[in-house]
């Protein structure tokens, strides 16, 4: 009996390794095709308006309640839509003040432990300054004054995984985060309004060490709703779209997107790097519409077996989507395997 059973086990035990074999390397393969979500904050300073309280005027109310819901929303689908990263677009309030950015770090501190996110300033988030007697007379981005590094501390975000590190020691004006989906490394290059600069050579030396990463550039200004890259305005010394693209984004391979806000309106363009690379460059900012935005969001579904990316524009106040091919569209992007993806060290 047992000479007869011998070849039986030994045939069952190598077709349970066989089994086994397969089972890990389809897990390991639906791992490294299981789509995965990025969602993008557009301006949120209306509803962090409080001090002035313009935004309530014009729709007749207080607003933060949207804001709470985008958060909220976030952690309710972190699971179902595989959310990787949140990112948003500055303009996190209408005029730097404490009581803005409490609005602001309450709203955010949702996500904490749940979903890594990363914040860029907007001109309205820096340099305010009052210029007349009424509420409505003020102006932004005068210099780079914030209360941003009190409401959100890099004591606090220096410890996450997810961090990579500033542009200045101690500051979160400038930043970069790292994270890792579906077998693919990312950065995520978070620059202040008008990058200066030394930011953006800076911004460079870090996507250079990181050739294997596929890096997202956000920043507050660079594209409008006609797709033309942002080249004026605003007192503070720094770049815009114009020089972002010249400086930094069209020199890079791995820069494969760049995500901004600011103007009212969608926009979208897909340039050529100088590496042949392409680079889609994505506008929105809902804040011009009813309730200064009323909640809307952008996310975007990676599917790495279909190289493309799925962008759709979200209420999660009102359970719905918008429609037309500036708010739903898709992107190629080629994911997969690839030599560059290889060969850091
Ligand atoms: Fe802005």
């Amino acid at each position: 009996m047992k000479e007869l059973n011998t070849p039986s086990f030994a045939l069952n035990r190598a077709a349970a390794f066989a089994w086994l074999a397969a089972t890990v390397l389809s897990i390991g393969l639906r791992a490294e095709t299981r789509p995965f979500t990025l969602v993008v904050l557009p301006d949120t300073q209306c509803y962090c308006d409080t001090r002035h309280a313009q935004s309530a005027k014009k729709w007749g109310g207080d607003l933060r309640r949207y804001f709470f819901d985008q958060t909220r929303w976030i952690r309710q689908n972190a699971k179902k839509l595989n959310i990787v990263f949140v990112l948003h677009e500055g303009d996190i309030t209408q005029t730097d003040h404490p009581d803005e950015w409490k609005i602001a770090a309450k709203a955010m501190s949702l996500l904490d432990g749940k979903v890594p996110y990363c914040l860029c300033l907007g001109n309205h988030d820096i340099g305010y300054r009052k210029t007349g007697n009424s509420a409505d007379s003020y102006s932004t981005a005068h210099d780079r004054k914030t209360l941003f590094n009190k409401y959100f501390p890099h004591s606090k975000y220096r410890k996450l995984d997810h961090f990579g590190g500033t542009f200045t020691a101690g500051r979160m004006d400038n930043s970069y985060w790292r994270f890792e989906a579906s077998g693919m490394k990312f950065l995520i290059l978070s620059l202040e309004f008008k990058p200066r600069d030394e930011v953006l050579e800076w911004a460079s030396m870090v996507t250079e060490k990181h050739p294997a990463h596929r890096t997202i550039a956000l920043t507050h200004s660079y594209l409008d709703s006609q797709n033309k890259l942002t080249k004026s305005g605003y007192p503070v010394q720094g770049n815009l779209g114009e020089g972002i693209w010249r400086k930094l984004v069209s020199q890079h391979p791995n820069i494969f997107m760049v995500l901004c806000g600011h103007v009212l309106g969608e926009g979208r363009l897909t340039s050529k790097g100088k590496a042949g690379n392409s680079v889609h460059q994505l506008l929105c900012d809902y804040q011009g519409m009813k309730n200064g935005g009323e909640s809307w969001l952008r996310y975007m579904t990676f599917y790495p077996k279909e190289n493309k990316i799925e962008v759709f524009t979200y209420n999660p106040s009102l359970g719905s989507f918008m429609k037309g091919p500036k708010s739903r569209f898709a992107l190629q992007y080629q994911m997969g395997k690839t030599s560059a993806d290889t060969a850091e060290k």
